[in-house]
Parts: C-alpha cells; structure tokens; sequence
C-alpha cells in the first residue's frame, strides 16, 4: 500500500530517461565534490542540508564527512544505489540518508540549514523556479540556498547539443524568478565564476557557472 502510493509521485518517464543516462557507463560524475559547493559549505558550521539532485552522492558524502546531516535526494534509482554505496565506502552513513525524489511530482518535508541545487538542470520538461521556490521554502531561519548551474556550454560541447535556443538563465534572473522578500533573504553571492575543468576527452577547458547564494534572516 504505503508503496504503491509511493510510486505514483515518481513520473516513470523521468525515472526511465536518467536511470538510462545512468546506466550508460559504471559511472557519469567524477566522485568529488562540487567546488563551488565545498568552497561555500567549507566556511559555514555543520548543519542540515539538502542535496537536490544529488546524482552519485559525491556533495552529499562530502557533506557527511564535514559532519552536516545529508538528506540527499534524485529521481533515478541507479543513481542512488551508487551514491549509497559511496557513503558506506566513505564511512558516512550513519549521517547521510538517500531517498528517491522526483521533484516535479514533491519535495521533501522540513527545513535545512543549507539548501543545495548543484547543476539540477534536465533536458526533460522541469519546473525549475517552482522547484527552486519550494527549495527556499525549505531553508531554515538563518540557512542558505546555494543553485549553481552551468552558465555557457562547456568547450567540448559538439554542435549538437548547443542548441541555439538554449537559454542559461543568470543568477539575477533566478534571484528575480525565486521572488523573494528583500526583508526576509539576504544576497550573499550572485555571481558567474569560471574555473578548469577536464572534459570527456581528458581535455581541459574553462567552464563558467552560475551561482546563487540567498541567506534567510
Ligand atoms: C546534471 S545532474 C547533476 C548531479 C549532481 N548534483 C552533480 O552536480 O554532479 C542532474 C541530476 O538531477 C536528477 N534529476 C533530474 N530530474 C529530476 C527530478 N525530476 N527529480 C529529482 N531528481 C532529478 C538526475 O537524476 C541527475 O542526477
């Protein structure tokens, strides 16, 4: 019963497409942490945090190991499993717990001290604001909201995936999408760092992201 409820929050269609992406090799992401992530979460105290989007769990063992409480969540299954078997590798699991998401259908209950978007971008259909808003609905009084996502194709991108009508939005228009009170948030950061990067074909290249860093008074 308590299952079969479960499953219908889960678009099967979005579960199918990334546990495919997924299964197409051992694994996709490199096992360390986003840099943008450990810069900011390096300089704050440990806490609650949620991963949105968490793919292989590399942010949230990371997070772990800091000794924040991860709840970390995705759509695809294969993609957890991995990261499950991360965190036990890294000793973390008594801190890190995984559940399968998908957050077009809902988003997780309570609130946090760090909310983390980290590249939660999708070629599928995604509400990106309404799920960023429900993400800061989820932060705590004092905690943060930390999105960072890509903010110009990688150099090894091949022309078929820059799409021309492909739009990064900049962190002023998230900030402005997110519509948050100036009297209950804080912009800590709205900014577009660049930094190296290796690519699939072992070359490196400079990669531009975007990011946004919203502290709730
Ligand atoms: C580009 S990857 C980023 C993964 C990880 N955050 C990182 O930075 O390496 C996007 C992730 O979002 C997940 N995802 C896509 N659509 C989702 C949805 N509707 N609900 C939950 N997770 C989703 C995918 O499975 C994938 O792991």
């Amino acid at each position: 019963m308590h299952d079969s409820h479960h499953h219908t929050r889960i678009d099967e269609e979005t579960a199918r497409f990334w546990d495919e992406r997924y299964g197409q090799s051992e694994r996709i992401w490199s096992g360390r942490p986003n840099p943008h992530l450990v810069d900011v979460a390096g300089r704050l105290p440990a806490g609650t945090v949620l991963d949105l989007g968490c793919g292989e769990g590399a942010d949230a063992v990371w997070l772990a190991g800091q000794g924040w409480r991860v709840t970390a969540v995705d759509v695809s299954s294969t993609a957890l499993d991995r990261a499950r078997v991360a965190a036990t590798e890294a000793g973390v699991t008594p801190r890190v717990e995984f559940r399968r998401h998908d957050l077009t259908r809902d988003f997780p209950t309570g609130t946090y001290d760090l909310v983390s978007a980290q590249f939660l971008q999708t070629p599928l259909e995604f509400p990106r604001l309404d799920v960023l808003r429900a993400a800061a609905r989820a932060v705590a009084p004092g905690g943060r909201l930390l999105v960072v996502e890509h903010g110009e194709f990688p150099p090894w991108a091949t022309d078929h995936h820059r799409h021309p009508d492909v739009h990064f939005p900049t962190p002023q228009e998230t900030l402005d999408g997110l519509d948050l009170a100036p009297a209950d948030w804080e912009t800590e950061r709205l900014d577009a760092p660049r930094r190296t990067a290796t690519g699939p074909d072992g070359h490196t290249g400079e990669l531009v992201d975007h990011l946004l860093l919203v502290r709730r008074r």
